[in-house]
């Protein structure tokens, strides 16, 4: 594996590999890996001659007050993952090397699909996400690029920004991944204390039964969310922020669950915002929940 900071030598690899009839895969994080970055590594591993990681803690998706300067870091032990997972090329770009510039005078925002969820709280978040996943795609360049549901929001927009704009990738959504106790894989799981821990397991376990009462039958998107926010509020180290029904492709806000409908969260777990969801398919009186999954195998 090699590690590279520079966007002309990352650009030059890929054109490189595309030019000798190579496939290129793309994992954009922002390090500090778990099981959840590294299925999607195994992914793009198994469907790509090149695999391309990036590492970039991006300034621009985080607001004033928000954690950028605590954001867990640990370049070693990710080198080490992504060496494991067979990557070939490991990004990991300065800031400058990024936005030389500045911050960018152009942006990339995706109207309709960024208002709501995430974007209520973090109202810059996903205009600072879109931006910098496009500066990738331009310079990756055509490639089938990996995220994981967990973000569900952000695929959304992501899927929807690459359409939009013709850009030539194929974006790839995986299934979200959990600890074997059900708290969804995140990063910021580091900044929790183990009461803080416990307590977040609230989050998996409303979703849950969430997906039990959908199976019995249940359809009425509010009550659902009720029961979320019934659950949660017995926790009192977990504020739930928001807890929506929405159209798994649109985004837009649903009163019942039909076909394709994602029922997603975030809560504050003392200074840590958690996010989590379950998609629900159903088809007359069948019900796929998907909760993601566990991967039980040791990653050493
Ligand atoms: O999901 C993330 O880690 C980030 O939002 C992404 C997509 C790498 C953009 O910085």
């Amino acid at each position: 594996m090699i590690v590279i900071e520079r966007v002309s030598e990352l650009r030059e690899h890929c054109d490189r590999a595309r030019a000798q009839g190579r496939s290129v895969g793309l994992v954009p994080t922002m390090g500090f890996f778990h099981a959840g970055h590294r299925s999607l590594m195994r992914a793009a591993r198994a469907e790509n001659d090149l695999v391309v990681v990036t590492l970039f803690v991006n300034p621009t998706q985080f607001a004033p007050g928000e954690d950028l300067s605590r954001y867990p870091r640990d370049l070693e032990g990710d080198r080490s993952a992504a060496e494991i997972e067979g990557v070939d090329m490991l990004f990991v770009p300065p800031v400058e090397e990024v936005y030389p510039d500045g911050p960018p005078r152009t942006t990339v925002h995706v109207a309709g699909l960024t208002e709501g969820m995430c974007g209520v709280g973090r109202p810059t978040h996903f205009d600072g996400v879109t931006t910098v996943v496009a500066k990738l795609f331009s310079i990756v360049g055509p490639c089938t690029a990996y995220f994981g549901r967990k973000d569900y929001q952000q695929v959304a927009v992501i899927t929807r920004m690459t359409r939009d704009l013709e850009l030539p990738v194929k974006v790839v959504s995986r299934p979200l991944v959990r600890e074997p106790d059900g708290l969804a894989m995140s990063s910021r799981n580091a900044y929790l204390d183990a009461e803080q821990r416990s307590a977040a397991l609230v989050l998996h376990q409303a979703l849950t039964a969430v997906a039990d009462a959908v199976r019995d039958g249940e359809r009425d998107a509010s009550r659902l969310c009720d029961a979320v926010r019934a659950a949660v509020a017995e926790v009192p180290q977990v504020r739930l922020e928001y807890v929506e029904a929405r159209d798994a492709r649109t985004l837009e806000l649903v009163e019942r669950i039909t076909d394709d409908t994602v029922l997603a969260l975030a809560a504050q777990v003392g200074r840590t915002r958690l996010i989590d969801n379950v998609v629900l398919h159903t088809a007359g009186s069948a019900v796929e929940a998907d909760l993601g999954m566990v991967i039980h195998e040791e990653l050493s």
